[in-house]
Parts: C-alpha cells; structure tokens; sequence
C-alpha cells in the first residue's frame, strides 16, 4: 500500500524527529511502496569493485540502526548507508535537535550520534539478505570515549563481514573533536588502523569528510586519499556553515546544515578533490540533491555515485524514480553511454 501521497503533507506539520520515528515505524511494518519499474542500464556503474544498478543512495543518518534497510532499497535506490553507529548505545544530544527550514529546503540537526550501539545493529545487519542490495556501514566514535580510534577499529571489525563497504564518518560537526580527526596526522593513523584490522576481509573503505575543511586539511586529505589504501572519499557531511541568503528563521540553530543551501559547497569541494586526486579514487557526492540535474552536476563533477537524504524528506519517496528518470534523459542529451563516461566530464 502507497501511503506517501497522503502521509507526507501530515509529517511535514510534525517536530521533525518524530515524523522521522514514524517514518521508521511505518517502513518497518511494510508500509513502503516498493518500485517495481526496470532499472535502465546506463545507470550501472561498478565502484570499488562493488556493481552497483543506479548511483543514487541513501546518505547516512536516515537509517541509523539498520531497520529499513530493504525497504529502503525497495524505493529504488542503488545503495543504502546506514549509521552512524558507535560501539556503545547513546541518546545523542538533548530534544529539540533536528529542525525545518523550509522557506531553505534545507534542515539543520545536532543530533549527536543517538543510536542503538554496535550490538544491536550488527544483529540486523547480519539478518538481512545478502541480495537485498548495496549496503554500507557508517562508523563513529561514542562521544564520552577515551580513545576514538579504537571505537572506529571495534565498529570495523564487528560490521565488515555483514556489509558491502565502509564509512569512516570524521565529519559529523555534532561530536565533540569529532571533526579533529581530518588533520592529516590522525587521520593517516585512523585509516591505517581501520585497514588493518579489516585486513582479513575485502571490504573497500570510504571517509566521509566535510564542507568546512581549510585548503591545507583538503590538500592533506587528497594526498592520504591517494597513497592510502582506501576506496574513496563521501564529499560532503553537513556544514556548520550559514550563508547569508537562509530565510528560515531555525537558521539560528546550532548543528549541521544539509538540503540545497549546501549543494554550492559540497559540489564545489567536489570537484576540488577530484582535481587533487586527478580520478585516482572513488568519490561518492552528497549535499542538497533535489533532482536528477543536481545528481548529474555532481557526476560532472567527478562523483561516480551521489547520496541524498534532505531531498527525500521535502519530496516524499518519490524522489528516487524521478532522478533517476531524469538521470536517464541527461546522459543520454550528454551524449553519455554511461554513468562512468560522464564522471568528471566537467573538469576534463
Ligand atoms: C545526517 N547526516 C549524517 N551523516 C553521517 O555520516 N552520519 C549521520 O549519522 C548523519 N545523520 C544525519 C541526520 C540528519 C537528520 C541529516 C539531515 C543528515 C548527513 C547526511 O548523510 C548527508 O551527508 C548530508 O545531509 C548532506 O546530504 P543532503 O541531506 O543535503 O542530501
């Protein structure tokens, strides 16, 4: 049963955090549509060894506990990111912490981390079927830790049999020195870590970095992408970023902003780290995709798949088919045969 197109206008009048628990709890008691429609082969695209059916996925954060996981995939998209979680349950920090702006189409939240803890979402992870589906598990560091890499080398290990990749989440502006770990000292450290401890499985890694990065931290992180051994970079997380332009009065909330006031920033730090690596790592865009001009743009600038997760919330599931409709329709104008051909055309 397609309850969206009558559900939808009802959420949005809620507090937002709680429209997404019902969310959740109406996904989980099957209340999805699943998109039955033939996925059009231009949008395959192999990443990171990892064959994916179309390049739009869903950004970390919509499904923190890994309870919608084939629902969710069910709506279309080619991938799922689940998380963040962290080796022990939080409550994240206090109600109210996740804000509309909708005058933006944008959101700010300061949730914190609120999560179940490893234990509970490895449990799902590990009970979904392998076919479902591209899924990835974003990891984090629990906020009162006494050694966050530590926390990111448990995560690791206990997810990396049960999911497709990995996300070193390093970005999220709601943890405290969270954010710190971008210098290039620590997070060398961190990958190294994280590659060794999953160096019995072949899982590829992605960090996950932010829009607010100094030129320094961005050349730094470029280099490490490049001479590591991991997958790819997800470019971008939330800003704390606020641009002169927000009409919203909730623009006045402390946390990260994400929707289309962020899709300038995070598509221009895109395209910047495809210049610095020159190609030679994955990259995944995220940040105020709307539509599929705005997945396509990201494309051009150097993203071989894109993630989403604002846009779902203002234009219901619906989202998903039309960028990938519209995807279809551009490459195709572009000339492009294939999602590959066109990543990093703008720069080329
Ligand atoms: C997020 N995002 C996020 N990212 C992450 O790595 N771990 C997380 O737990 C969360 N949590 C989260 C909660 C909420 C309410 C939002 C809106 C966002 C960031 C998200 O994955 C994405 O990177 C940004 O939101 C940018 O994409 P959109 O939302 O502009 O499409």
């Amino acid at each position: 049963m397609d309850v969206s197109s009558i559900i939808m206008p009802l959420l949005r009048q809620i507090e937002p955090e709680t429209a997404h628990q019902a969310t959740i709890l109406a996904l989980k008691l099957g209340f999805g549509k699943a998109n039955k429609e033939a996925e059009n082969d231009s949008l395959s695209i192999n990443v990171a060894g990892l064959p994916f059916k179309n390049p739009i996925g869903l950004a970390a954060g919509f499904d923190k506990n890994a309870e919608v996981i084939k629902p969710m995939l069910g709506l279309g998209f080619g991938f799922v990111e689940t998380g963040t979680v962290t080796p022990l349950p939080q409550k994240g920090n206090p109600k109210p912490r996740v804000f509309r702006l909708p005058k933006d189409g944008a959101i700010i939240n300061r949730l914190g981390f609120n999560n179940d803890g490893l234990d509970a979402y490895t449990k799902r992870l590990k009970a979904r079927s392998p076919e479902t589906g591209i899924v990835g598990a974003n990891i984090g560091h629990n906020k009162n830790s006494t050694d966050p890499v530590d926390d990111y080398v448990i995560c690791a290990q206990k997810v990396a049999a049960f999911c497709d990749y990995i996300t070193i989440n390093v970005s999220s502006p709601n943890t405290p020195g969270l954010r710190t770990l971008q210098n290039k000292t620590r997070l060398s450290y961190l990958i190294e870590a994280v590659l060794e401890a999953i160096s019995d499985t072949d899982k590829p890694i992605f960090v996950k970095i932010a829009p607010d990065l100094l030129n320094e931290d961005r050349a730094d992180i470029a280099e490490i992408a490049t001479k590591s051994a991991i997958a790819g970079l997800i470019v971008s997380n939330t800003t704390i970023g606020r641009n002169d332009n927000l009409k919203s009065p909730a623009k006045v909330e402390t946390g990260g902003l994400s929707g289309i006031p962020l899709f300038d920033p995070s598509t221009a730090l895109l395209s910047e780290m495809y210049r610095r690596t020159q190609g030679k790592v994955a990259l995944i865009g995220a940040g105020g995709i709307f539509s599929g001009r705005d997945a396509f743009d990201k494309i051009c600038a150097g993203a071989s798949l894109v993630q989403l997760y604002t846009g779902l919330i203002y234009q219901g599931p619906k989202i998903v088919r039309l960028i990938k409709d519209d995807l279809v329709n551009l490459l195709a104008d572009g000339g492009f045969k294939s999602v590959s051909d066109a990543v990093g055309s703008q720069l080329k």
